[in-house]
């Protein structure tokens, strides 16, 4: 099956040659055609250009049957990447949320036994066929938000066998959903109530029996530690992803959330794709930024839940440093994924222009998933993700209707879905 889509207003982040990231002043660079086409072939990009070179020669080079789009009056940009979710989860937990209205902090609760803890006991009473039914209905809607591209961890089993049993749980969302997926294994989320006293013993059981275990059933692409204070310090960090990287899984982690707790640094030590949260992000942790190969990864979603301080994107973006945005989906400080949102939140809370989040949610996360060769810009060659807008003037409603759903119609490996 082929498409054109035909009479774009504006086709968004179009390039010819594939960037790795953007980075620095360049994130404010977003290439766009005007009165553009987009040609797919099977789950690809084909072609795509303004419309006077579109072409009788052009559509004859396509083998099958074309369905035609008229885009007129609306916009087409590549899916969202979502670099970091927890979309995994057994039942919600708005009730801790109303403790958190009161006065209760994120450590309070979590030490209460709430928190990660609490959705650890649920998801242990959870089956695996409930666990997945939960995590595809919320795929569908972050999908019907305009992303095609997930991350999922696992976090909230903290046992080898629920761990294990989160891990098959995404291994069958990658198996189903059109999406292109990767699983991060989190058995290093929080430690276990049995363990209090001793966690360094739940570290020994993840390096010892949980990452050899999830190597060998190849249940996970990357490995991540919580790495903050009150949860796992730099040096239980560094064992687990040592052992991890022994076994193939290259680091992404949660850093840098609670306090200047050393896990950017601990990131870049270990070649991490990327280092997530970063609310505490001073001039030494970027500095360790510069030069690497991590990818800096701010969830607007999460400070804005939980009433945290904003990462300093602005001089981290003046440093010359890359950002990217994702989501967080989670049970506890983000229940939503819509990316469409973390894009109006990256201006309005970090005053990002918004070709600088639209570049943080695209190429950039399609960086820090590990998949920016088949995703995050409108390339030839890439994946035929991408959507159609409702009638929109400029891009910058991007930024500026953060309560609407701009996306019309959305398109995974070239099907309309
Ligand atoms: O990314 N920071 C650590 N983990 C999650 C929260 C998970 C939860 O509260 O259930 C996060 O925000
Ligand atoms: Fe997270």
């Amino acid at each position: 099956m082929a498409l054109l889509v035909k009479n774009i207003k504006q086709l968004v982040q179009a390039e010819t040659k594939s960037v790795k990231w953007r980075a620095g002043k360049d994130m404010q660079v977003l290439p766009i055609i005007e009165n553009a086409f987009l040609l797919t072939e099977g789950d690809k990009i084909k072609d795509f250009g303004p419309m006077e070179e579109l072409t009788a020669a052009k559509l004859s080079r396509v083998k099958e049957n074309i369905e035609e789009i008229d885009a007129t009056g609306r916009m087409v940009f590549p899916s969202f990447c979502d670099s970091h979710t927890h979309i995994v989860y057994a039942g919600s937990r708005e009730v801790e949320y109303i403790d958190k209205i009161k006065g209760l902090s994120y450590e309070e609760i979590a030490k209460r036994g709430g928190g990660i803890l609490n959705s650890a006991q649920r998801l242990h009473e959870a089956s695996e066929e409930e666990l997945f039914d939960a995590a595809w209905a919320r795929l569908e809607e972050m999908a019907s938000f305009g992303t095609g591209g997930v991350e999922i961890k696992s976090g909230y089993g903290l046992s080898t066998e629920d761990e294990l049993k989160m891990l098959r749980v995404i291994r069958r969302l990658k198996e189903k959903s059109p999406m292109t997926i990767k699983a991060n294994f989190l058995g290093a989320h929080a430690v276990p109530l049995i363990y209090k006293d001793n966690p360094d013993e739940y570290v020994d059981l993840i390096i010892n029996e949980m990452i050899p275990m999830v190597a060998s059933e190849d249940l996970a692409d990357y490995i991540d530690v919580f790495c903050d204070k009150g949860f796992f310090t730099c040096e239980q960090t560094e064992r687990m992803l040592m052992q991890g990287i022994k076994y193939g899984l290259r680091p992404k982690i949660h850093a840098n959330e609670m306090a200047c707790s050393g896990g950017i640094q601990v990131g870049v030590k270990y070649n991490a794709l990327s280092v997530d949260h970063l609310e505490y992000t001073g001039e030494e942790e970027i500095a360790a930024l510069l030069g690497s190969e991590t990818m800096p990864t701010i969830l607007p979603g999460a400070a804005f839940f939980l009433g945290m301080q904003c990462a300093p994107a602005r001089r981290m973006m003046e440093a010359g440093l890359p950002i990217a945005l994702a989501s967080d989906f989670n049970p506890g400080s983000c229940p939503s994924g819509n990316m469409q949102l973390v894009v109006a939140m990256g201006s309005v809370m970090y005053k990002m222009l918004t070709e600088e989040a639209i570049n943080a949610t695209t190429i950039n996360t399609a960086y820090a998933l590990g998949e920016h060769e088949q995703l995050g810009s409108i390339t030839k060659g890439k994946k035929a993700n991408f959507y159609i807008t409702k009638p929109m003037d400029t891009i910058y409603y991007m930024s500026y209707a953060f309560g609407s759903n701009k996306v019309d119609q959305y398109f995974l490996n070239g099907r309309r879905c």
